[in-house]
Order: C-alpha cells, then sequence, then structure tokens
C-alpha cells in the first residue's frame, strides 16, 4: 500500500488566495444551510438582461424530476463571455491558440473575438439557422471552434460538438437524435503531424442525415475536399462578407445552451442537455475559485472543445470571467514529448489543467523532457478524467511542478456541467490521489447498495443529495431516460455511477465506475457500445467487453468474442475486428485485447455473468467468485488458460 502524504497548503498559495481554508469552511457551510440566499448572491456574477428572482426549484423524485435554476432570470452566454469585458479588456488576449506545428500560433483579443463571434452569427442567421435549432460542431482544436460555439450561444442555437475522432458513423447518429440544422466543420484536422479528414467524414455521414441543410467549412489545411454546391460554405469567404454586428438572443435562464453525447451503461450514448444560466453560474464560478483565477493570469486546459472539460473550463468558464485561455491544437509527444513544457514556457503559462493518462505517458519518457524547460511560470497544476495514481501525482507535483505547484485533482463528469468535488488550492491540504472536498453548494453521499446513507469513514456509491446550478436537466428527447439513469438506482438522489471511498479526513477517493461504462485514457465509452460494433461485424456471433487495468490509459478495452460457426479464429480476423471498432466509433474505441471465446459464462438463463470476464480480465480469476449459477462451468477453464493480459 503506498504511503498516504499530506501536503499543506504553500504560503504563497495561500496569500494569493482567492479562498482560505477558514472562509472554505464558512462558504461552504452557508452554501448547505441557506443554498438560495448563497445562489441568490452567486447568480450575479453574470450580466443578466432580466434579473432573477426565484433562484432554485428542483424535484429528485421519479417521475416527476425536474431542474431549474433562476428560471425568470434571461440572459445571453455569449454577452458574458465577450460583450461585458470589451469596455475594461477589449485589448486583452482571449484565446492563445497554439497550433501542432511550435512555430504555429495566434493571438485572439476580447474585440476580435466579437468580430469574428459577430460575423458567424450573422451567417448562421442567413442561413436559416434560429433560436432552439440544433447546430453540430466537428471541429479540430482551433480558435474558429470557440467562436462556432459562442455564436450559436449568441442567436440561441443548441451546439451539439462531436469530437473531431469520431467515425462518420458515431457522427451521424449524434447528427439524427438532435435533428441538427447545420454542421460547422474543417476540410482536415491535424493533430500530431498527422491529418484528420474531417469534411470526407462529414460527408459520409450527412449521406444519412436529411435535417442538415448548411454545412460551413473552415479552411485549415486546405486539403482536397468534394464540394456540394447549395449546401457546403466557405467559412472565411461568408464571414469576411458579413456583419459583426449581430445583436444577441434573449434567452431565458432554463433555454438550452448545449447538448454533449455521452456514454452510458447502456444503449446509444445520451444527449446530455445544459441550460443557460445555471451552466454559465457553476462553470465560470468553479473556474474562478479551483483555478484561484486572477486578472492577468495565462491559463491552459489540455481538453479538446469536444468534450466537456473543453466546454466548461476552455470556453464558457474562462471566458466568463474575462481569462485568458489557451488552446492547444496537438499532442504531448509531437513534436516530441516536451512540448506541453515548452508551451508553458513560450506563453509564460500559470496554471494548467490536463489528464492523468497524459501525465502517466509523459511520465513514462523520463524526467529529461521536462527539466529542459523552465516552468517558473507554472503556478498551479490541475488534474481531471480518472483517477489519478499516487505514483502519477508524485511525478507531476515533483517533475512537472518542482514540488512548488499545488494540484487540484477535480472529480466531475459530462453531467455535471462543472467540478464537484476538488481541492481548492489556498485552501485545502492535498492527499495525492484524493478529489478531496466539495466545492460550494454540493452534497455528496456515499450509499451501500441497497441505498442506505454510509457515515464517516466508509466506501460505497457516490450520490449527490441536492441539486447545483451546472447540472444537466435532462437527456434530450428522452426525459425518462434520465429519471431512470440517475434517479432511479436510489431514490430521490443524483446517482454518479462512481464507486467511492471517504476517509477520517472526510476527504473522498474516487475509486471508478461501479456501471459497465469504462474510462480509457479519460474518454468515457459504454461497454454496450462496443459489443454492437463487435456483432455487427457479419463472422461475429457474440461479444462481450469489460474494462481492465492498463498502465497508461488507466482502463483498456477488453473484448471477447465468439464467431460464428465454421469461422477460423485467426490473426487476421483479429486485427480485421480492431480495425473494424475503429471505423465502426472511432480510435478511442479500439479494443486493446480482444480474445477468442468459443463460449462465455452465462447463467442459466442466459445472462452473461460480466464479473467473471471483468476478473479474468484483470487477471485475478484465482478471486472469481460465486460461480455455482454458471450453465457450463468448463468456459471458464478455457478462458482463464487463453487470457490475453497475464502479467
Ligand atoms: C467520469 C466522468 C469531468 C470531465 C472529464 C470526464 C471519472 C472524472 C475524475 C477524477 C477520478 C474521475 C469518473 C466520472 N472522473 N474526473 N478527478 N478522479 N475519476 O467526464 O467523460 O463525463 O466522465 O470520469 O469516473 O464518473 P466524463
Amino acid at each position: 500500500m503506498f504511503e498516504v502524504h499530506t501536503f499543506p497548503v504553500p504560503e504563497d498559495a495561500k496569500e494569493r488566495a482567492l479562498v482560505t481554508k477558514d472562509q472554505y469552511q464558512e462558504w461552504y457551510k452557508k452554501s448547505v444551510e441557506d443554498p438560495e440566499g448563497f445562489w441568490a448572491e452567486q447568480g450575479k456574477r453574470l450580466d443578466w438582461i432580466k434579473p432573477y428572482s426565484k433562484i432554485k426549484n428542483v424535484n429528485f423524485m421519479v417521475p416527476d424530476v425536474s431542474i431549474k435554476w433562476f428560471e425568470d432570470g434571461t440572459l445571453n452566454a455569449s454577452v458574458n463571455c465577450i460583450d461585458r469585458h470589451l469596455a475594461k479588456r477589449g485589448d486583452q488576449v482571449a484565446i492563445i491558440w497554439e497550433g501542432d506545428e511550435p512555430t504555429d500560433d495566434a493571438k485572439i483579443t476580447y474585440n476580435e473575438l466579437a468580430d469574428h463571434v459577430g460575423r458567424l452569427s450573422n451567417v448562421m442567421k442567413a442561413q436559416g439557422v434560429k433560436k432552439g435549432d440544433r447546430v453540430c460542431i466537428y471541429m479540430p482544436m482551433i480558435p474558429e471552434a470557440a467562436y462556432a460555439m459562442l455564436a450559436c450561444a449568441r442567436i440561441g442555437a443548441v451546439h451539439s460538438i462531436v469530437f473531431g475522432g469520431f467515425s462518420p458513423d458515431s457522427l451521424a447518429n449524434r447528427i439524427q437524435d438532435s435533428e441538427c440544422k447545420m454542421v460547422i466543420t474543417a476540410d482536415e484536422g491535424v493533430r500530431g503531424g498527422r491529418k484528420i479528414p474531417l469534411k470526407v467524414n462529414t460527408d459520409k455521414a450527412l449521406e444519412t442525415c436529411p435535417s442538415v441543410t448548411s454545412v460551413v467549412v473552415v479552411k485549415r489545411t486546405g486539403g482536397d475536399i468534394e464540394w456540394v454546391d447549395g449546401r457546403d460554405i466557405w467559412y472565411e469567404e461568408a464571414t469576411e462578407a458579413a456583419s459583426p454586428d449581430c445583436p444577441p438572443e434573449e434567452m431565458n435562464a432554463e433555454d438550452p445552451l448545449f447538448i454533449l453525447y455521452t456514454s452510458g451503461s447502456t444503449g446509444q450514448p445520451k444527449g446530455v442537455l445544459h441550460t443557460t444560466g445555471g451552466y454559465m453560474v457553476y462553470a465560470s464560478m468553479t473556474h474562478q475559485y479551483v483555478f484561484d483565477y486572477h486578472d492577468g493570469d495565462i491559463y491552459w486546459c489540455t481538453a479538446d472543445v469536444g468534450w466537456v472539460t473543453g466546454h466548461s473550463y476552455i470556453v464558457y468558464g474562462p471566458l466568463a470571467n474575462g481569462a485568458t485561455t489557451l488552446m492547444f491544437e496537438g499532442v504531448p509527444n509531437y513534436p516530441d514529448s516536451s512540448r506541453f513544457w515548452q508551451v508553458c514556457d513560450k506563453h509564460q503559462v500559470n496554471t494548467f489543467y490536463t489528464a492523468p493518462t497524459a501525465i502517466r505517458a509523459l511520465m513514462r519518457e523520463g524526467n529529461g523532457p521536462v527539466t529542459s524547460t523552465s516552468r517558473k511560470s507554472l503556478r498551479l497544476l490541475g488534474s481531471v478524467g480518472e483517477p489519478i495514481n499516487p505514483e502519477a501525482w508524485m511525478w507531476y507535483h515533483e517533475v512537472v511542478g518542482d514540488k512548488r505547484c499545488p494540484i487540484v485533482d477535480t472529480w466531475w463528469q459530462t453531467e455535471t456541467g462543472g467540478i464537484l468535488i476538488t481541492p481548492l488550492p489556498g485552501a485545502t491540504d492535498l492527499k495525492p490521489g484524493s478529489a478531496a472536498l466539495p466545492f460550494f453548494g454540493v452534497q455528496p453521499q456515499i450509499v451501500d447498495n441497497e441505498g442506505e446513507p454510509l457515515e464517516g469513514a466508509t466506501e460505497g456509491n457516490l450520490c449527490i443529495t441536492e441539486s447545483w446550478p451546472g447540472q444537466m436537466r435532462t437527456v434530450y428527447g428522452d426525459h425518462e431516460r434520465f429519471m431512470q439513469t440517475y434517479f432511479s438506482t436510489y431514490k430521490g438522489k443524483y446517482f454518479t455511477g462512481d464507486g467511492c471511498r471517504r476517509d477520517e479526513d472526510g476527504y473522498y477517493w474516487i475509486t471508478g465506475r461501479v456501471d459497465d461504462v469504462i474510462n480509457v485514457s479519460g474518454h468515457r465509452m459504454g461497454t454496450a457500445e462496443v459489443e454492437s460494433a463487435l456483432v455487427a461485424h457479419d463472422k461475429v456471433a457474440e461479444a462481450a467487453v469489460v474494462g481492465a487495468p492498463h498502465d497508461i490509459k488507466g482502463q483498456g478495452i477488453y473484448a471477447y468474442v465468439t464467431l460464428n460457426a465454421g469461422v477460423e479464429p485467426t490473426d487476421e480476423l483479429k486485427k480485421e475486428l480492431v480495425q473494424w471498432v475503429r471505423k465502426e466509433i472511432g480510435p478511442i474505441a479500439s479494443p486493446d485485447w480482444l480474445q477468442w471465446s468459443p463460449g462465455l459464462p452465462k447463467t442459466r438463463s442466459g445472462k452473461i455473468m460480466r464479473r467473471i470476464l471483468r476478473k479474468i480480465a484483470e487477471d485475478e480469476f484465482g478471486n472469481l467468485g460465486d460461480t455455482s449459477t454458471l450453465a457450463d462451468p468448463g468456459v471458464v477453464d478455457d478462458l482463464i488458460d487463453n487470457r490475453q493480459n497475464r502479467t
């Protein structure tokens, strides 16, 4: 067992802190004892068109689940991210863009941001996009991705960003589910020196998406693409011709801001719906306090805007706070594994926020690529997306942060809109591997499998008992599924799907998903999605997918595959199936291990015993638990003998 050291708050972090230890205790107490009063005050951090008088209107009880915050207020998110800053900081840099090649970068001021967003808003309106319409954004990490988000917000359109690594099929499914009217994309993306055929993928997807009437294409590489007249529009030409002035749409606090698809334990990805007022209050507040953000700080979150981290902590949170936010197109190891730290030096980054998988991958390259850089500008480090193992935490702290910088290990989810459990850099003593304490207004509860609350130091299932403004409001088009997924397992509580331990100091330690969701390099994958991709292949009879420990990715994808009768199990076919899944879903879903399984362990009623498959994949088959209900216990021995990741 790794010995737990506690790292006290450094003196300089204390000095500059927006929130000290005592203030944290005091404000947290107020936030849970008087949520209405607390959030009424916090709501004022935004500019409202019509101020709210109602604060919170929430019911967590199935079948009446309903979540509303600031419901009679009106505002516009793009005004809060742009217009309201112009008088004071029009010439301040809003976005620092660092391209895939180290020679490629740009700085966009708030004035310039206003101009770009206004023009694109007018282009969208001219194409018939109206308040409430859905717009799909399928983009590389270029400033136009942020312009597209903010232009949607400006005219009241609801954006649905699809990560550029997803396949045409995955893109099509998401466009169809929310019936998007427009797609905003680029000719090609560039990552790690390789091109990503975004327009080709879009064309392919749109063969089955009749709702889309126009496609706006940013010229990123000038690569060869096909053109559909009457549908496709060059971004550069159209925005140049458009006016930069576009009056913002007045939105109700509960009008949708965006949809973001995420994987669950069953079925197709769900369209997580976030609304305007509460989400913006929460994104802005957490960005300010978790990152102890002060005017003038240079802030870098390495996520992609295709994930919620990019929504809340590259675009909406930082821009609402008038921050300078860095947007990086590339990858950590291109041109070499010093890149992150070179970028920190080049742009004098103060706050750096990344995922454990990146840290583990860089750690493997040794200290050299880090220590060859200065990193003197760094003040605070952050981690997100999966549990960070104490070894990686220590390396991040000692080597990257020169033992100076606190690390905020931030736990949250696509559904939560913003960070829920986290240290605050000037207030919280740190324990490597623990996400520490709840943010203001967040009331975690650990329950047993029957839903009984567990007190004190304990371990169980993590629920949140009260709403917070950034919470998702529904699954797009399927409120029933929303209630079923999050509020029916434990009555009247939001169930996170995570397991969690609480120690004697009240610190929370997230232990990972307790459902059939796996977390591969911080990317969320439903085992059911990978299974359905596999069985869609005409040689596959049956497939079962589980997560298994992976040194770099945290979890890898382990697939058990039963072939149709008469099909030869060859290495070529294995490769073909891995390729097939990449093509069906995207590279992030590629199985890391694939095992031929003439039979799967099933109960007599035919249910696959996934618990057993998980144990075998974890190489813990000495401890399979109760196997007495298996229809054919013999299959287990075969699976153990042929396991693919033995250590
Ligand atoms: C799941 C949510 C939140 C943005 C990125 C992922 C895991 C997230 C942590 C953390 C341990 C974490 C959980 C959660 N997770 N952050 N700091 N420590 N686990 O968003 O794709 O919605 O995934 O990621 O299992 O449920 P997401």
